[in-house]
């Protein structure tokens, strides 16, 4: 008799586990979406709906068109997306991609994807973020809007050359 009320208890035992594993599902199903830092600018290159289904197929055919074609400054550009999308918390250093805050990395932690693309890409902008540029207000001249980095660069090794 002991050993037939062991059993169904270790029966019962199961089920409860079976019950709760069930129970455990629809709850995993909500668990929070990744919490994306804001982007610059006024829309993506695609509605954003597109972009988050099919970014990867974009920057692909572009790194394609890059690499076999010679074709620079597409639509897709890895680096154009770094702008828009890597951005600083005030106060903050530009995340790196494995940090939570870097919009990449954020939602690929979340989704588990690995991607192999930042050991040679840069994983941020190569400006500071606007705001971040301007030189201190200490009444030296230099608080106006900073001039974007590229910009510099463009215009120092053309006048070198000369
Ligand atoms: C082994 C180094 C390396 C890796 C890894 C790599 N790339 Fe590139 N990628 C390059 C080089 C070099 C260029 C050419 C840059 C140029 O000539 O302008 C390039 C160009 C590109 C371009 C076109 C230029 C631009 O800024 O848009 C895109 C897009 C791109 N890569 C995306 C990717 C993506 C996405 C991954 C990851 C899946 C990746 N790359 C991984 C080296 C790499
Ligand atoms: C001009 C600025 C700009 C550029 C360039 C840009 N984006 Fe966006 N992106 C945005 C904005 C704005 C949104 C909408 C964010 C929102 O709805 O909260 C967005 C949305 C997205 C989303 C969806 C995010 C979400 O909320 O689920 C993905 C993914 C994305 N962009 C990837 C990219 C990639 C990859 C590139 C480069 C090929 C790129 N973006 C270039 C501004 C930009
Ligand atoms: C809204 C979430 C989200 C954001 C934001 C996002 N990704 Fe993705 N990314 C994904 C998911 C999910 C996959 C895997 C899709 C699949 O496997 O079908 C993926 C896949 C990729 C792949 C292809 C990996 C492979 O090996 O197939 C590349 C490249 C990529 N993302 C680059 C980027 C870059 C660069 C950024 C930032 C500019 C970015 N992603 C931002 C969700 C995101």
């Amino acid at each position: 008799m002991r050993g037939v009320m062991a059993k169904t208890g270790r029966v019962l035992a199961l089920l409860a586990l079976v019950a709760l594993g069930a129970m455990a599902r629809p709850v995993a199903a909500e668990v929070p979406k990744p919490k994306l830092p804001p982007a610059k600018g006024e829309k993506c290159v695609e509605p954003t709906e597109v972009m988050r289904r099919k970014h990867m197929d974009y920057l692909l055919h572009q790194r394609d068109d890059t690499l076999r074609r010679g074709i620079r400054g597409g639509k897709y550009s890895l680096r154009e997306c770094l702008e828009c999308h890597v951005t600083a918390q005030a106060g903050q250093p530009l995340p790196t991609y494995g940090s939570p805050d870097h919009f990449c990395s954020a939602c690929h932690q979340y989704a588990a994807v690995q991607i192999d693309c930042f050991s040679c890409h840069r994983d941020r902008p190569e400006q500071p973020a606007a705001g971040q540029a301007r030189a201190p207000a200490s009444g030296d001249g230099l608080t106006g809007p900073a001039i974007p980095v590229r910009t510099l660069k463009v215009l120092g090794p053309a006048e070198e050359k000369r």
